[in-house]
């Protein structure tokens, strides 16, 4: 499903530091792993990578069998639009728009269904998450906690076959932590969806398949 060969990162700021050092390792289809290490490790920079948002590093990534370094940008774009799930750290909702819209937003991109199926489908992840009844305020007027299910609701959209989350429990409360985890759980038994989360929950991770631990920007157990 995903394969990572040898992938290290530097930044330059403005002496060169290596943030991430030859990263290997791969994931099966409906898997569900977490990444631990502490803050600076270098989680986030990992998977800006491995959701294909940032191109500026050396090794090799695979998501089946489309090889990112090989794809121009927008053939990467439509890779993350159809195939990939992204929660990020802090929620990227667009406040001009309502939570409904948000959640619909990935699905119009992607142009397979009519834009009344895909408010349906809206709706169910709405419904799925517990927050059907926020669907129509705007996406300024909800709190952090709803932000954060309103973006775990956008990333099912598409149904990805890899849902990427930075933290995407972190501003929950521990019954909504819990919720979310039962969703993905069942992505991934139900669907065969992969999921790749980045926790600092203890919790959360050991309940998780695998637990994959980051420091200095190595993995130094999987
Ligand atoms: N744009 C940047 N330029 C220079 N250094 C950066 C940049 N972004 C991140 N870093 C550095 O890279 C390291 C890894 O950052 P990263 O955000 O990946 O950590 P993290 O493991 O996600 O931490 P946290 O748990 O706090 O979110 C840190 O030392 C950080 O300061
Ligand atoms: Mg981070």
């Amino acid at each position: 499903m995903l394969k990572v060969q040898g992938v290290s990162k530097f930044f330059h700021d403005p002496v060169e530091v290596q943030i991430l050092k030859e990263i290997s390792f791969e994931m099966k289809s409906g898997e569900f792993a977490s990444i631990m290490g502490k803050s600076g490790c270098g989680k986030s920079t990992l998977l800006y990578i491995l959701s294909t948002m940032d191109s500026q590093y050396s090794g090799d990534v695979w998501l089946g069998d489309s090889h990112f370094g090989s794809l121009n940008a927008d053939e990467l774009a439509e890779l993350r639009n159809e195939y990939i799930g992204f929660v990020f750290q802090f929620h990227y909702l667009l406040p001009e728009f309502t939570v409904l819209q948000n959640v619909m937003m990935p699905a119009l991109k992607l142009g397979k269904m009519s834009k009344s199926e895909i408010e349906y489908e809206a709706m169910e992840k709405l419904r799925l998450l517990g927050i059907e009844d926020q669907a129509l305020k705007m996406a300024t007027r909800i709190s952090g906690g709803q932000k954060q299910r309103v973006a775990i609701a956008r990333a099912l959209i598409n149904r990805p076959s890899i849902i990427m989350g930075d933290e995407p429990t972190g501003n929950l409360d521990s019954k909504n932590a819990e919720m979310v985890f039962d969703i993905f759980k069942e992505l991934s038994q139900e669907f065969g969806t992969s999921l790749l989360i980045v926790t600092h929950d203890e919790d959360f991770a050991r309940k998780t398949d695998r637990v994959i631990v980051m420091a200095d920007g190595e993995i130094i157990s999987q």
